[in-house]
């Protein structure tokens, strides 16, 4: 491990059993407290933004909005929303997904993305895989092209990346963590 990701590592803080009995919330609150850490972290998501050759950064709301705002400014590409339905006032594409109970919806501004984008989609983490999974359809649905998904941390035991692979193609899905 760098020692970056050390750094990264220990400003994580697991709460067990939130938000229900048996889970260990991965909570990031202290990174985000700690410049020198968000910094490390923006550095490293717009490095592989960069080198994947991105034109566009999508944010995941909530917590990817936090991480991918910056990550935009730092690599000096443009930043798009993909938010909880209903939140977005213009024309939108729309995806369901599915949830441990039920689903959910994620949005986009249609006119946000064209077919000469490349777009590297930003997360806090990679669980599942069913919000990026989502996020990838919105993203070839409105033609633009795939460079990736970079998430800070991948749980690794939740085989999400499995659930990416037919939506990413030959694109990378990159974790600063695998845990
Ligand atoms: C969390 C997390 C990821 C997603 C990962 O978002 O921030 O976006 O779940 O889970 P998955 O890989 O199983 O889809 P959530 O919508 O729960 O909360 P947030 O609004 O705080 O980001
Ligand atoms: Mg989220």
């Amino acid at each position: 491990m760098t020692d970056i990701q050390e750094l990264l590592l220990s400003r994580i803080r697991d709460v067990p059993d939130y938000p229900k009995p048996g889970v260990v919330f991965k909570d990031i609150t202290p990174l985000l407290a700690d410049p020198a850490a968000f910094t490390a972290l923006t550095e490293a998501l717009a490095e592989i933004s960069l080198r994947n050759g991105a034109t566009r950064v999508v944010g995941l709301e909530a917590r990817g909005f936090i991480l991918a705002a910056p990550v935009a400014v730092r690599a000096g590409l443009g930043f798009i929303p993909v938010r909880k339905a209903g939140k977005l006032p213009g024309a939108t594409l729309r995806q369901a997904y599915e949830l441990e109970y039920g689903t959910a919806e994620i949005e986009v501004h249609a006119e946000d993305l064209t077919p000469e984008d490349r777009v590297m989609v930003i997360d806090d983490v990679l669980a599942t895989g069913g919000t990026a999974a989502a996020s990838l359809e919105l993203i070839r649905r409105a033609g633009a092209q795939v460079a990736g998904v970079a998430v800070l941390m991948e749980l690794s035991f939740l085989h999400g990346r499995q659930k990416l692979e037919p939506a990413l193609g030959a694109a990378p899905m990159e974790a600063v963590l695998t845990l």
